[in-house]
């Protein structure tokens, strides 16, 4: 692991579908609904909704995320024998409402205290982004949310760095960078920010280029890291 260098910290950015938003609340609100399915449905939406995102950038056949989502929904429900056309519109309503983790809110005022800009970068269209942040009410909290739609490619291509740096005027090491989401993590750190692995679901360290400046279990661990304000 590099080490972090807060210091040179400007802006604090994050990743939103699994960072931010609970990806798996989701299927969570229609759990009755889904049954048995439900988390085994939710793990591969996901799973698919990723691979959608990287086999079409390396197509360089975009499509937009909410797009993709849907497209990935459908292979899940499929996969399942689950053709219910209610239930799947529901899915994909909750996902312009995902809950945000418990510590999100907190931490984000903690660090705009210390100096900090805070600003999101994710695959997710902007549409779906801002309705995830009027959701869980953290407008005030959030200076700037940035959507690859606008270069239409995703993560990690070194592109989608570029438009955070781009947009906030500083340099790569300048953003602390936040992620559950290791390959993005690797994707980040990279680049050249200095990227946080929030290791919310235990996972092992992918065999891949790049090293977090830390790796933390959830989003407010950070703060014993960076100066008490
Ligand atoms: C995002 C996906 C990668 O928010 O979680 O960009």
């Amino acid at each position: 692991m590099s080490s972090l260098a807060f210091k040179t910290v400007k802006h604090a950015v994050f990743d939103a579908y699994g960072t931010l938003f609970d990806v798996h609340s989701a299927a969570s609100r229609h759990q009755e609904k889904l049954g048995e399915n439900a988390q085994a449905v939710s793990a591969l939406w996901r799973t698919k909704q990723l691979e959608y995102t990287w086999l079409r950038s390396l197509m360089q056949r975009y499509i937009n995320f909410a797009k993709v989502t849907q497209d990935a929904l459908d292979y899940a429900l499929d996969s399942h024998g689950i053709n219910d056309e209610t239930l799947r519109q529901d899915l994909l309503n909750a996902y312009h409402e995902l809950a945000c983790y418990p510590e999100v809110p907190e931490t984000l005022s903690k660090l705009k205290k210390l100096g900090l800009g805070t600003a999101i970068l994710s695959n997710g269209t902007l549409e779906m982004l801002e309705a995830g942040v009027r959701n869980s009410q953290l407008e005030d909290l959030l200076d700037a949310v940035f959507s690859v739609d606008t270069i239409r490619i995703f993560k990690p291509d070194p592109q989608v760095y570029q438009l955070a740096v781009d947009q906030l005027g500083c340099n790569p090491k300048e953003i602390l960078f936040f992620s559950s989401n290791a390959w993005d993590v690797s994707g980040a750190a990279t680049f050249g920010y200095q990227a946080v692995w929030v290791n919310r679901f235990g996972q092992a360290p992918e065999r891949l280029p790049g090293t977090p400046v830390l790796e933390i279990k959830t989003l407010d661990a950070v703060l014993q890291y960076l100066p008490a304000d």
